[in-house]
């Protein structure tokens, strides 16, 4: 295609809701019939005079640590809590000052999941009830007020009968790795030893190679030996050993491979050695080979699972957001992702309770960690930081500099030279080239938080002075408060109303709005657990972003990959177990887009036949060109009705004329708006695609009955950001901070600027930490200055679905939801 000099080539690329196409299940051969007057049902035009350039970045990723994205998922380690940390947080360990704790396992057992047996219900409660919804989970879930997010915790580590398993804070492996294991041994020539289940199994390939390492000591006099073995789920079937010999009283690192003599995916991984006596172990890793072997050159192993990473790849996306999400808030502050914590050796990082999302994570996926994914995706990278704002806690403005100095660090962390300070630990890690950052963001649906105005203005100041390049975005549009290199919006939604959001941006310009960051959008009502109909009504949503893909820049689904055993969030891109995945029909709907994102947008106009029986505004359309000589076009018609369609596509303007009859279609269709993709049936809904003949300017696409009808989705409340104002609570505005914003702001001619100059920080009245302030959208908060400089919000009404309060008798009580 495209050899035609001058001429303009039509690719069209089709998505229909329900029905099959005609002669799509047989030859991959299609033809377009010529366009009879009134014989259509909806018609589609496309403008090739009237064009405009659209972002080249419209179409990305959002990687976030929810769902066992990364932990679990993506990243490679196979050994589930390698360094006990979740036990520890488990058990409350963690927070106690004690200096052992025995494994009381039956009473593990009843507070938390059972270690070996996989999860069926997305959402758990006592009851076990199985909710389809997060709406409907959350709404439980509040009303029970002794729900503990660390009751999520999964327990992977099972002692052996009648071994003693104690976790201690002796004998640490090093000053962030202050939590180890000891086992104790039982009777004498019985095993001892503990076995671990790994991520819903461990999963074995039948001569694989995979490498055991974990660090060892004992506390005896004499030496002792100790053997790994990769065993069924009974523990009864050795499918690998390896012995190391000489564990003795320092720690020792020891390492070896395990071949596995069968395939098995429910396996586990059991640390052995004969009684009596005891055995301290920490960071106990188990890794294919092949990650260890292509992790040569850098401190760590490889870290990413291959075929999770192939899923990625083939998305081929513009952008990657990352880490989260309110993963970067933190249900608390102290739970937040901070990025010094996720670099350096893996032995050496502490890890972190992901509170929001009920997991332990390892940060074995760190900032160094991304930065590799995002050159190995050849994307662009858009590094979201925490401002100081965590659901439940925040940092005040007089206390917000420290934080800011970690996002500058962790700019020079990712640009800065081999020599820097914190290049040189990048260098250090086996990165020694500088890594490019155009974008960050600065928090996660933070608008409406007290003091989010203030730290955003200390953040944008700091990183705007110190990197004039950089492209910074906010939780909303900051309007008149701040400025706006551009924000984020967010919907979580039902099917009709994620098609109608086509609309959403239409009358935003450059000259009269601020840039647009989509960077999470789903529809999770009425999508099932991601379905046609909810990839269906997003593909009309991305019309949308590339009919105004000049005020929207950018745009990523979410959440990108979930654990089948681990939902906490019923849609999902790409749905994963210990050994497969699938791309729900979303995937593929992103995967389309991305594929034919052209340079520039087409005026394309959809009309609905008025003149015939039913005529429903179900049709979206959107056509681009795909280069700058817009010698191929490519066209996107979105079929949502219920009802048999005729779709008449006119093309005019110079070029009209010499468009060539050969093109190429893509389809996603299904005769059932609810089918879905599994691990069983992983392309039940895939594009298929067919040469297409009988193009011209003008013509019509025919499409057969349907089988089944639409339902209509019930319509519910959507979580759109809209342009909400930061009400400080304290008044602790940096003025510094902001003269030096401005000025920067003014001398940054490379992006766009709102149409005013950022007036002063918004300066409300004073309130009293014990006095509730109230946001202009009528929460009402009360801050409360912590002993750690930190103040800890309450809003007396709801926001964003995280906090409830109560007030009573003077004292706020807070349920965290
Ligand atoms: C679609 O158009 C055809 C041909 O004009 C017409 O017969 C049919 O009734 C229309 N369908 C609907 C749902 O309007
Ligand atoms: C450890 O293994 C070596 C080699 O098999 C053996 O000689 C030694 O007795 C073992 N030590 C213990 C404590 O079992
Ligand atoms: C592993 O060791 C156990 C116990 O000695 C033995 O029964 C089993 O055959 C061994 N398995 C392999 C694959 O070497
Ligand atoms: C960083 O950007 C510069 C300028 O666009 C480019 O030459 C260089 O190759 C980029 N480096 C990396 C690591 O992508
Ligand atoms: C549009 O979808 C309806 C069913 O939802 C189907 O009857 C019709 O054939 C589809 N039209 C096209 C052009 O695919």
């Amino acid at each position: 295609m495209g050899r035609l000099g001058g001429s303009v080539l039509l690719l069209a690329a089709m998505i229909a809701a329900a029905g099959a196409i005609d002669t799509v299940a047989g030859p991959q051969r299609l033809s377009a019939e010529p366009l009879r007057d009134g014989e259509w049902n909806a018609s589609v035009s496309v403008s090739l005079a009237d064009k405009k350039p659209i972002s080249p970045l419209l179409f990305g990723i959002f990687f976030e640590e929810i769902g066992h994205a990364g932990d679990g998922g993506l990243y490679a380690e196979l050994v589930q809590d390698r360094s006990f940390d979740a036990l520890a947080a488990a058990t409350g360990f963690l927070e106690s000052s004690e200096r052992q704790m025995r494994l009381d396992c039956p009473a593990l057992l009843a507070a938390h999941h059972h270690p070996m047996e996989p999860l069926h219900a997305p959402w758990r409660n006592p009851s076990d009830k199985v909710y389809r919804s997060k709406a409907e989970y959350l709404q439980e879930r509040r009303a029970d007020t002794n729900y503990d997010p660390r009751n999520d915790i999964i327990v992977a580590w099972q002692p052996l009968p009648g071994t003693n398993a104690d976790l201690t804070r002796d004998n640490p492996l090093n000053e962030h790795n202050r939590i180890s294991m000891v086992l104790t041994a039982g009777a004498p020539g019985t095993p001892s030893g503990i076995a671990n289940f790994g991520y819903w199994g461990v999963a074995l390939q039948r001569g694989e190679s995979y490498t055991v390492s974990l660090y060892l000591r004992t506390s005896e006099s004499s030496s002792r030996n100790v053997t790994i073995s990769l065993v069924s789920q009974d523990l009864a079937t050795a499918y690998a050993n390896v012995s190391f010999y000489g564990v003795g009283g320092s720690w020792r690192k020891f390492t070896g491979e395990l071949t596995a003599a069968a395939t098995d995916t429910n396996a586990r991984l059991a640390i052995l050695f004969d009684g009596p006596g005891t055995l301290q172990l920490d960071m106990v890793s188990l890794l294919p080979t092949e990650n260890v072997r292509r992790g040569e050159g850098l401190l760590n192993p490889w870290p990413f699972r291959a075929d999770l990473l192939g899923a990625l790849k083939a998305l081929e996306p513009a952008f990657m957001r990352f880490p989260g999400g309110c993963y970067i808030e933190g249900d608390w502050l102290r739970n937040a992702f901070r990025w010094k914590d996720s670099i350096g050796s893996w032995a050496e990082r502490p890890g972190h309770l992901n509170g929001v999302w009920g997991y332990w994570s390892t940060d074995g996926l760190g900032l160094f960690e991304y930065m590799l994914l995002v050159e190995e995706l050849q994307t662009e990278p858009i590094w979201v930081i925490n401002n100081g704002v965590a659901h439940g806690d925040s940092v005040r403005g007089a206390d917000i500099m420290p934080w800011v100095e970690e996002a500058l660090d962790s700019i020079e962390f990712i640009t800065g030279p081999a020599d820097s300070k914190w290049g040189s630990v990048r260098a250090a890690m086996g990165h020694p080239e500088p890594w490019n950052l155009t974008w960050m963001a600065i928090g996660n649906e933070d608008c409406g938080k007290p003091f989010y105005l203030n730290n955003y203005l200390a953040f944008f100041g700091a990183i705007r002075a110190k990197y004039p390049h950089m492209r910074l975005v906010a939780n909303c549009d900051m309007g008149q408060d701040a400025p706006t290199d551009v924000w984020d919006w967010h919907i979580y939604t039902n099917p009709t109303d994620m098609f109608n959001r086509r609309n959403e941006f239409n009358g935003r310009t450059p000259e009269n709005s601020n840039y647009v960051f989509a960077s999470e959008y789903a529809v999770t009502d009425g999508g099932g657990w991601g379905n046609v109909i909810g990839a269906i009504s997003e593909a009309a949503f991305m019309t949308g972003m590339e009919r105004n893909g000049d005020i929207v820049l950018l745009g990523a689904y979410a959440p990108l990959f979930v654990h089948w055993n681990n939902r906490p969030w019923p849609t999902n891109m790409i749905v994963i177990n210990n050994h497969q995945w699938f791309g729900i029909p979303s995937y593929h709907v992103q995967q389309m887009f991305r594929q034919a994102q052209g340079t520039h947008y087409l005026a394309t106009q959809v009309v609905t036949n008025p003149s015939t029986q039913v005529h429903e505004d179900k049709v979206a359309a959107s056509a681009t060109c795909q280069n700058q000589a817009c010698d191929r076009v490519a066209l996107k018609i979105v079929n949502f009705s219920s009802y048999r369609q005729r779709i008449a596509v006119t093309l005019s303007g110079t070029g009209s004329e010499s468009i060539l009859s050969e093109g190429e279609l893509v389809f996603l269709y299904s005769d059932h708006p609810e089918d879905e993709n599994s691990f069983d049936e992983p392309k039940k809904i895939a594009p298929s695609s067919a040469a297409m003949d009988g193009l011209s300017s003008q013509f019509t696409l025919k499409a057969e009955p349907v089988r089944t009808a639409v339902a209509a989705p019930q319509r519910l409340p959507s979580t759109n950001l809209d342009v909400t104002h930061a009400v400080d609570a304290t008044l602790d505005v940096i003025q510094s901070s902001i003269e030096q914003l401005k000025s920067s702001y003014n001398n940054t001619p490379a992006h766009h600027q709102p149409a005013s100059p950022p007036a002063a920080a918004h300066t409300p009245a004073a309130a009293e930490h014990h006095s509730p302030a109230v946001s202009p959208d009528g929460q009402r908060w009360i801050g409360e200055a912590q002993a750690d400089g930190t103040i800890l919000f309450r809003s007396l009404d709801t926001c964003c679905g995280h906090m409830v309060g109560e007030e009573a008798d003077g004292t706020v009580t807070f349920h965290f939801d």
